[in-house]
């Protein structure tokens, strides 16, 4: 089965902490968008019984470096046919943050409509990491991890950004400093093509 061409993807990216998944939350309350989050599909397939990728996906996800681009295309088509027949709008948050992810996905799967870019400071982004450790579970919301998270971010996710505003013309930047519900302004504000 391959991805229906009539369906509407936006990029969701910003450093890690940023509001992403608040964000995009709100979006699916509001509008009839189906989310997927590259992170949670990537933690899932770790946590399924008898799968050939946990391992690999593990100790990426726990030293912050990215997946190889394969696994998680591969997610996310699955994800999106699955769910082609019910929503024509996709939130795919998180992904692409390297190069050849870009790439490959719109290649091979579609090209995105829109990139919504979150900008922050790393101050703030590391005070809603460090607030949502208390919380989230995550193995990788600790100092160590995050600090290599931020790095994966600017040496590797930071350059995608700037192809997809530069090359593709297709990002909409919204400043992330601002309360939660500012934000969401600003985002159906950028969206509202789409939405
Ligand atoms: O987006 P999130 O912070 O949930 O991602 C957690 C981890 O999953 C990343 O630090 C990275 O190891 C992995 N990941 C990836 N490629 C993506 C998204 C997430 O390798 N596009
Ligand atoms: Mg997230």
């Amino acid at each position: 089965m391959s991805v229906n061409k009539d369906i509407s993807v936006v990029f969701v990216l910003g450093g890690p902490g940023v509001g992403k998944g608040t964000q995009c939350s709100k979006l699916v309350k509001d509008f009839k968008f189906k989310h997927l989050s590259a992170g949670d599909l990537l933690r899932e397939e770790q946590n399924k019984e008898g799968s050939q990728y946990s391992q690999i996906i593990r100790q990426h996800i726990k030293d912050g470096t990215i997946v190889p681009q394969e696994i998680t295309i591969q997610l996310l088509k699955k994800a999106i046919i699955g769910n082609q027949e019910e929503y024509q709008k996709f939130l795919i948050d998180g992904f692409p943050r390297k190069m050849d992810q870009a790439v490959i996905f719109e290649e091979e799967v579609i090209p995105a409509k829109l990139t919504i870019f979150f900008d922050c400071s790393k101050d703030v982004m590391l005070e809603r990491l460090l607030e949502r450790s208390k919380t989230s579970g995550r193995e990788d919301d600790n100092l160590e991890s995050i600090e290599k998270r931020f790095d994966t971010f600017v040496k590797t996710s930071v350059p995608v950004i700037e192809y997809l505003d530069k090359s593709r013309h297709i990002v909409k930047k919204i400043d992330c400093s601002k309360t939660v519900d500012e934000i969401y302004a600003d985002v159906k504000k950028a969206m509202k093509d789409i939405i």
